[in-house]
This record gives C-alpha cells, structure tokens and sequence, in this order.
C-alpha cells in the first residue's frame, strides 16, 4: 500500500476542503494517507512517504504563504527530487501565476509531478473537488 502526506496551509478554509478531497481521492484509491497541517510536517518525514501532495493558497503578491508554507516547502525542497508529488490550492483574483512558479520551483528540484497543479477559485465548487480526489488517485 502507498503512502501519502496531504501537507496544507489554509486561512479561510478553501484549501483545506481541498486537501480533504486530496486525502478522500488517495484513500478510496487504497493509499495509506497522512493529512498534516504546515506546523506539523517537517523535512524529516518526506521520507516516510511515497507521494505527497502540497497545498498553499495564493497569498502575498501571487507567492505561497510567506510566514510558516513557504520557509517548510523550502527546507523540504532538497529531498524532492524523484518524489512523487501533487500541488493544489486556492486563489482569490489572479490568474494562478503562484501555482505556475511553484510547479517551475518542483521540476527544478527534480520531482515528479503527477498532474498539473489543481486550482480554484475561493471555495472548491463539485468540479474542483472531483479534480482534488483525481489528484489524490493519482498520488495513490
Ligand atoms: C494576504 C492575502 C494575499 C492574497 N494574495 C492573493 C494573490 O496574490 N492572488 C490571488 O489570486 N489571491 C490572493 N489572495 C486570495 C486567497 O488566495 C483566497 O482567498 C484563497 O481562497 C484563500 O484560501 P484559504 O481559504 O485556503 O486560506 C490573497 C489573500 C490574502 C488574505
């Protein structure tokens, strides 16, 4: 069985329904998965998991939350290369410029993206949360 980290950041809760659907998808596709908050998932246990799927709003000016997601992608980016990896997250006005820099940042680092970035705007309506569990079967 796989195993699989949901790692999020959500202020207003958009992105953490997504990472929910995330979570359900990989499930119901036989994966063993873990759903931490930010705080909770350090560079040690990227390890620990097949595949993870990182979740992050669009915050600042079209950059991931620059206070706690940003500085623990960071110290987790030295170990994704090869790692299977999903990437999700709300915006509210922009154009997913965040999302794109962010898949540059994790082709850089040379992991391998299962999908493009699933994004949506503010609340995930039914078609984002069907493209959510996608992301997480394929994760799974
Ligand atoms: C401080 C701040 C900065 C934001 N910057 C952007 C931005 O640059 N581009 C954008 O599309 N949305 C931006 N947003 C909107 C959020 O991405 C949007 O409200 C999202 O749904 C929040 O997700 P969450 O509920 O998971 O926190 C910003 C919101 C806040 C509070």
């Amino acid at each position: 069985m796989s195993k699989v980290a949901v790692v999020y950041w959500s202020s207003t809760g958009n992105t953490e329904s997504m990472a929910n659907a995330v979570a359900e998808g990989a499930k119901a596709a036989g994966a063993e998965v873990t759903t931490f908050e930010t705080s909770d998932f350090s560079t040690d246990k990227v390890d620990e998991f097949d595949a993870i799927a990182f979740g992050c709003p669009a915050m600042g000016d079209e950059v991931l939350e620059e206070d706690e997601f940003e500085p623990m992608f960071s110290s987790c980016e030295a170990k994704l290369s090869g790692k299977k990896l999903g990437l999700f997250g709300s915006y509210g006005w922009g154009d997913g410029e965040w999302m794109h820099n962010w898949e540059d940042k994790c082709k850089e680092d040379g992991a391998v993206l299962v999908s493009d970035g699933v994004i949506c705007q503010d609340e995930p309506d039914d078609d984002a949360v069907e493209s959510c569990k996608a992301l997480g079967k394929a994760l799974a």
